[in-house]
């Protein structure tokens, strides 16, 4: 006789009600990955999920094949989380990477960016423990060190915005025959440094706006080469 079939219907009951809520649980708790067991959802067995990591957050891409599979432009960061190439583009060996040692806060917060569109577009899929989590989910130190360096990098962006809504930028062209030109309607082209932290590969970005006559003494200014000092438009070499 079934050891079921003794229980009383209160203690069977119970135990079904355990049950469901077992079940709900796992299902609230977002599954935690390690990044071996990620690997084989790399797109190239189709009978399994494409899924991502990206921050240690891991996304499943499978209705993206054509970009996440073999042959897609996106494949590299599928079955890994290569978040570090979402602003390096080093898609070989060690740029394949979770680290983002050594990254400028606006690339940082170029990568949470890309966070964002992969919470608004595709299914999360739950967290992979190591840098970003630990064994149990929670953010580690890393993870809330680059959430706040993000957060430094979205200001520094905001106050790049904010410069250069006051400073219109110079018109520009560029052609193979005649090389490029810069020029302004109104004001003198010079060259100025962005607000900004200076990247990985070690250049600080930079634009051309046109300053008024008034402005021209400002620290920071400068005349392109071979330019006249009050010439509205330049070559560029
Ligand atoms: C890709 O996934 C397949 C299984 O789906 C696995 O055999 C293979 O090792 C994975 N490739 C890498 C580079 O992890
Ligand atoms: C990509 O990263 C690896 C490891 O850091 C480095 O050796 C390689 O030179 C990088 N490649 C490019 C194109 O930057």
């Amino acid at each position: 006789m079934a050891l079921g079939a003794r229980l009383p219907l209160g203690l069977a009951l119970l135990a079904a009600l355990i049950a469901v809520l077992l079940q709900l649980y796992r299902l609230r708790k977002p599954r935690l990955w390690t990044l071996e067991e990620l690997s084989i959802y790399n797109g190239t067995d189709e009978g399994l999920p494409i899924l991502l990591g990206i921050l240690g957050s891991v996304f499943d891409v499978t209705k993206g094949r054509s970009h996440y599979g073999p042959g897609g432009g996106y494949h590299h960061f599928s079955g890994r989380d290569a978040s570090r190439a979402f602003v390096s583009g080093n898609f070989t060996g060690d740029g394949l990477t979770d680290s983002l040692q050594g990254l400028s806060s606006m690339e940082v917060n170029s990568i949470v960016d890309w966070r964002k569109f992969y919470v608004e577009r595709y299914i999360f899929a739950g967290k992979i423990v190591g840098r970003y989590h630990d064994s149990e989910g929670n953010p580690t130190k890393y993870l809330k060190g680059v959430e706040m360096k993000a957060k430094r990098g979205a200001q520094l962006l905001e106050k790049q915005k904010r410069e250069e809504d006051k400073i219109p930028s110079c018109n520009s062209k560029w052609s193979e025959a005649e090389g490029g030109e810069v020029w302004c309607e109104t004001g003198y082209p010079r060259l100025v440094r962005r607000p900004g932290d200076i990247a990985l590969t070690g250049q600080v970005s930079q634009r051309c706006a046109c300053f008024q006559e008034r402005e021209l003494g400002r620290p920071g200014l400068v005349v392109y080469q071979g330019c006249d000092y009050h010439s509205t438009s330049c070559i560029v070499k």
